[in-house]
């Protein structure tokens, strides 16, 4: 693979770190299991804990557990960052999150041993509790960084079983009583850098090796909570039953209508054949992205002989514009009171995330493509409807991500999957461009 510069990454040892890597937490059909709080979770922070004091990095875990390793630069300026979380989602894959904490200590440690003079200090970080886990906080140690988490919610934060989230960031080596000071600005991140899977079949489409990502979609949950009346499955007739599970599903499956119609209002739209589309669908932003997912539901009490009297879920709404996510969820809203009333059960609802999305840094992105354009790596923009701790680090300062395509579009499952030889064309990318923002005479 072609290299503009003569530092250059070494990918058999990234290759190394990986097969480590996603040993923790492996589970016996090929994917992990790594959640944040969990045993792997804390097995992964003493391995990258070792390995980044091993690469002569400075190791620091701040009080939310995010694990920082840096070399100091030779001049006083904001650092360059690199780098993404190690949690897993629930038997999920390899790929998401390691590559790009891993791809960070690459290029650092390829730079720090190649005796680089970096004027910036350089380094990398991996994240807390990126995944949705049992403390219903995503993007946990980013949202901390940026100041879009208070001490207070952390602190009122438990589990189902009752354990505090304070508890758990201990073991993780953090402390909730210390979080003043954690936040970051432009004054100490110039820029951050995160190389992920792309988790979507564009690139792999396209067949470009990498992507560079334009902006990342805004997420809104919430849990939904319908409570009818557990009875007996026997002799309770029809007309009697407040049945919970039943006004779920017919919840959820109302979810996927309003898709479809919001689906076929955007075809009729596009083909100008329709002049009534609500605003979030019309003509004029055809590629306005916007899905929902009912991701996790729970009956009780959950026996054969009893009528459900409770079912709890979320709700997921993603898209490229607030406005659009809150128009959908608007529109469930209405839903859900209809319902409600139709079956006679009681429906509230509490959101429990509401990010907008979030433009990545034009001189960040120009840089990534300038990179890729100098080493001759085919490169394509996309937008990200996935997730991810940049979102939240773009709201202070430089941030762009850089996505390698997954074979077969799959993951968050164990298929999850990745070819070396793109990810060894995203290190030499990210290399270069640590080089190009390491020399960029800019303030923050
Ligand atoms: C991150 O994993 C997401 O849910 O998009
Ligand atoms: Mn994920
Ligand atoms: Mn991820």
């Amino acid at each position: 693979m072609p290299e503009s510069r003569t530092i250059q990454c070494d990918i058999k040892r990234f290759m190394s770190h990986f097969t480590d890597v996603s040993q923790i937490g492996s589970t016996a059909d090929g994917g992990v299991n790594r959640p944040f709080g969990s045993e792997a979770d804390l097995q992964l922070r003493a391995w990258l804990i070792q390995r980044i004091g091993d690469a002569g990095l400075q190791v620091k875990v701040d009080a939310i557990g995010n694990i920082w390793g840096v070399m100091a630069g030779s001049d006083p300026l904001p650092a360059i960052i690199l780098g993404s979380h190690h949690d897993s989602v629930p038997f999920g894959g390899r790929f998401d999150g390691p590559v790009g904490v891993l791809a960070a200590l690459e290029v650092v440690q390829t730079l720090q041993e190649a005796g680089y003079r970096n004027r910036r200090p350089l380094g990398i970080v991996s994240f807390t509790a990126e995944e949705p886990n049992p403390f219903d906080i995503s993007t946990m140690g980013s949202r901390t960084v940026a100041g879009r988490l208070t001490a207070q919610q952390l602190l009122a934060a438990r589990d189902g079983n009752d354990r505090s989230l304070e508890l758990a960031i201990a073991q993780a080596g953090g402390d909730l009583r210390k979080l003043s000071g954690i936040r970051k600005t432009d004054q100490d991140l110039f820029a951050f850098l995160e190389l992920h899977i792309e988790q979507g079949r564009r690139l792999e489409s396209a067949g470009v090796a990498v992507g560079v990502v334009t902006g990342i979609c805004g997420i809104y949950r919430e849990l939904v909570s319908v409570t009818g009346e557990a009875n007996h499955a026997g002799t309770t007739r029809l007309t009697d039953r407040r049945d919970a599970l039943l006004a779920g599903s017919e919840l959820t499956l109302g979810v996927e209508r309003l898709l479809l119609d919001r689906l076929s209002w955007r075809s009729r739209a596009a083909n100008n054949r329709e002049e009534n589309a609500p605003a979030a669908i019309s003509r004029d932003s055809p590629e306005e992205e916007l899905i929902a997912t009912v991701g996790r539901f729970t009956i009780a009490p959950n026996a054969p002989n009893i009528i459900p009297g409770q079912c709890d879920f979320t709700v997921e709404i993603r898209g490229a514009s607030s406005s659009a996510i809150h128009s959908f969820a608007a529109e469930f809203g209405t839903l859900a009171k209809r319902i409600g009333a139709a079956r006679g059960v009681q429906i509230s609802r509490r959101v429990i995330l509401d990010q907008a999305p979030e433009a990545m840094d034009g001189t960040v992105t120009d840089t990534l493509r300038a990179a890729a354009a100098a080493m001759h790596i085919p490169c394509c923009d996309l937008f990200s409807m996935a997730g991810h701790d940049a979102t939240h680090i773009a709201s202070f300062t430089k941030a762009g991500m850089l996505f390698v395509p997954s074979i077969g579009g799959k993951s968050h499952c164990k298929e999850e999957e990745t070819r070396m030889d793109d990810i060894a064309s995203a290190l030499a990318i990210l290399l270069e461009t640590t080089l190009r923002l390491d020399g960029l005479d800019i303030d923050a």
